[in-house]
């Protein structure tokens, strides 16, 4: 029996800012933004939406009758959360009438909690194979306006089902990981923007990849070579290239996993940092446009969330991914995104996050999503 991914849902706003009007605005070159940052578009998060309708959206588009009766564990990774007590889980699990036969809760350590989540599904997989487990890893990336994180924001959610015998990806059972006390990001409760020490925190990831990946190859006796790809945690897309850089040579498989990662970047490029989901967005970008990987290629995963902890872990594509199928779903998520001016999106920021207490409804003529935050109307900030 194996136990890993069985299916990868995807769900980010309507509304997006493109990063060369952000750089014109921020009388910045856009190739800093383009080519030294690494990002081309920002998904703008509207006031309709909050992580619980977003994870909830994206966990629509893959959940089947059966799988709500055999799910029995919701686990919910953000840092972005609605409530300091009750779980977004909840929230989710209610709204798609998962069967209340499960256990259902938040996780955090910033950008990790995902991975948090993957790692706790996959145990209580192998202890219980008839078992399903649902990741939802949802945030909304805030720096401020005009600051240099502002490049860099974003947000969205993936919803992950986990299985025994999954179609996607099979986890090896292999991981490493590390954890310090850093301040190099955080958001206390007094806050609504991130608190960031911008470079520190890059040579902090880096450090936290050489350190993970060095564990695991003399633990499981691997080495590079051993990888069809790497998939990153990718704040912005430069970040993870920065990291591989650090490992790669000049040979022929490293170009090759070069290559592989310019397909693991394509939609995080598109939508910004979505924090926990971030590491999910790009192995679902690796598996849909990747020309060369093929069901047993081995993937490594790095994770980090800053506060600080990483993980490096590894799995095998499985015979049941299909790539085209995966990229014709993320095409239609953004497919009809409507681009802000940059005071559009200012307006839009400035309105802030939502409170909704859990206040969620469905369908609404100024909204897409199926699930949209009660009473609040996106087009009156457009
Ligand atoms: P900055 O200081 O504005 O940018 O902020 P910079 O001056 O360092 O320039 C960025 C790159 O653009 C450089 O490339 C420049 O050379 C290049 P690099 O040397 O790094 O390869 N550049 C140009 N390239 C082409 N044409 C040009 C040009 N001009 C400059 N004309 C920073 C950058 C990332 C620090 C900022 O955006 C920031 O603070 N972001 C937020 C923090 C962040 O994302 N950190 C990542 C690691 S921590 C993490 O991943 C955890 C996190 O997701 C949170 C969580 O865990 O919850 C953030």
């Amino acid at each position: 029996m194996t136990v890993g991914i069985d299916k990868i849902g995807f769900f980010t706003s309507n509304y997006y800012l493109d990063m060369t009007d952000l750089a014109n605005a921020r009388g910045e070159d856009p190739n800093k933004y383009l080519i030294g940052i690494g990002q081309q578009q920002q998904a703008v998060i509207p006031p309709t939406q909050d992580v619980v309708t977003m994870a909830a959206n994206a966990a629509e588009k893959i959940l089947t009758e059966s799988d709500k009766h055999d799910i029995d564990m919701v686990i919910f990774g953000t840092e972005t959360g609605i409530d300091n007590s009750k779980s977004a889980a909840i929230y989710v699990q209610s709204l798609l009438g998962i069967s209340s036969r499960a256990r259902s809760f938040e996780i955090k350590q910033a950008c990790y909690g995902g991975t948090a989540g993957v790692q706790m599904a996959a145990d209580h997989i192998a202890m219980h194979p008839e078992s399903k487990v649902l990741v939802l890893a949802a945030d909304i990336a805030r720096y401020g306006i005009g600051t240099p994180g502002e490049v860099t924001q974003g947000g969205g959610a993936i919803a992950m089902l986990l299985s025994a015998n999954p179609s996607i990806l099979a986890l090896d059972n292999q991981s490493t990981f590390h954890s310090e006390n850093i301040m190099d990001f955080w958001r206390p409760f007094y806050k609504r923007e991130a608190i960031v020490d911008g470079h520190y925190s890059t040579n902090i990831y880096i450090d936290f990849f050489n350190q993970t990946f060095k564990d695991y190859c003399q633990k499981y006796h691997r080495n590079l070579n051993d990888f069809a790809a790497i998939a990153y945690h990718l704040p912005f897309t430069k970040m993870g290239l920065k990291a591989l850089r650090t490992v790669i040579t000049e040979d022929a498989h490293s170009q090759q996993l070069l290559k592989e990662f310019d397909a693991s970047k394509r939609y995080n490029a598109l939508v910004g940092n979505l924090y926990t989901g971030s590491l999910y967005l790009s192995l679902l970008s690796l598996l849909a446009n990747s020309t060369d990987l093929k069901a047993g290629d081995r993937i490594g995963l790095f994770s980090y969330g800053s506060g600080a902890q990483g993980e490096f872990y590894s799995g095998t594509i499985s015979d049941g991914m299909h790539a085209d199928k995966m990229a014709d779903e993320f095409e239609s998520v953004i497919a009809d995104r409507v681009r802000l001016s940059v005071s559009e999106y200012e307006k839009m920021y400035a309105d802030g996050l939502p409170t909704t207490g859990g206040d969620v409804t469905f369908d609404s003529a100024n909204d897409p999503s199926r699930f949209i935050v009660l009473g609040r109307q996106a087009d009156q900030l457009v």
